[in-house]
């Protein structure tokens, strides 16, 4: 796949652990193609500012994080919710480091480490986050909710753009249901807009097959792919 918007960078600043929270088991995705698939989304929305983005299987809400970091010009907020209460727990964490004070707590905690163990590592982390902290030009707001996104009916806002990236074995299985991606498809439905765009990324082996949907676009990108859709329109 050809990056049309995100550029080749150094993004060792945003490696998981370094200032981003990590817990081991805890799945992340690529840094340049979160903020390559957020451009492509916002490039079929209607919307270019002032955006709530939805992550519905957000994990520790690494991408989240990624996202409201290096486009926090066009995101007002940000919701992530999962099935699993740790992951849930780390996403908080993670989106804390959207604002002033969760940024002063890491760095907080970063010295500390850097006074107990005097390791490069912890140094170079302090490095990183004060050049994270230059980001924060305006304050995302976010809010993190335990919810099953295969069952999902509900839900007390609507999205504009929803990226997620789905469970697909190895690290992570679908939780509290069998019905996988269609059934989690089908019940996003219900709490879209016309307007939403919907990206899911995946392994190659799933299959999106809905009618609720007008797919836009597919991309394969190494064992991943991933797809972006709007709901269907009725003529
Ligand atoms: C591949 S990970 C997401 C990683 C995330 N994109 C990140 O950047 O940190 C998939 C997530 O789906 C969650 N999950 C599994 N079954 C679920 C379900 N039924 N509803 C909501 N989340 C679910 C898992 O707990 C896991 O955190």
């Amino acid at each position: 796949m050809e990056y049309k918007y995100a550029k080749k960078e150094n993004y060792e600043d945003f490696a998981s652990g370094r200032v981003i929270y990590h817990v081991g088991g805890e799945p992340t995705f690529p840094v340049r193609l979160s903020l390559e698939i957020y451009e492509r989304c916002l490039s079929y929305s209607g919307k270019k500012t002032d955006i709530t983005l939805y992550d519905c299987c957000c994990g520790g809400a690494y991408m989240l994080t990624i996202l409201g970091l290096l486009k926090n010009n066009t995101i007002s907020m940000i919701y992530g919710s999962d099935i699993n209460q740790e992951s849930i727990r780390l996403a908080q964490d993670n989106l804390s480091l959207l604002s002033k004070s969760g940024i002063n707590k890491r760095r907080a905690e970063l010295e500390d480490l850097y006074q107990k163990y005097n390791k490069t590592s912890h140094l170079e982390a302090l490095q990183s986050i004060d050049r994270i902290e230059q980001l924060i030009d305006k304050e995302v707001r976010t809010s993190i909710f335990n919810q099953n996104a295969l069952e999902v009916s509900e839900l007390p806002f609507t999205p504009d753009i929803i990226i997620t990236d789905v469970p697909y074995g190895n690290m992570v299985e679908w939780d509290q249901g069998n019905g996988g991606i269609n059934q989690m498809m089908n019940a996003l439905s219900s709490v879209c807009g016309s307007e939403t765009i919907i990206c899911v990324c995946m392994n190659k082996k799933q299959k999106i097959q809905t009618d609720l949907y007008q797919r836009l676009e597919r991309q394969l990108i190494g064992k991943r792919k991933f797809e972006i859709y709007r709901k269907s329109r009725r003529e």
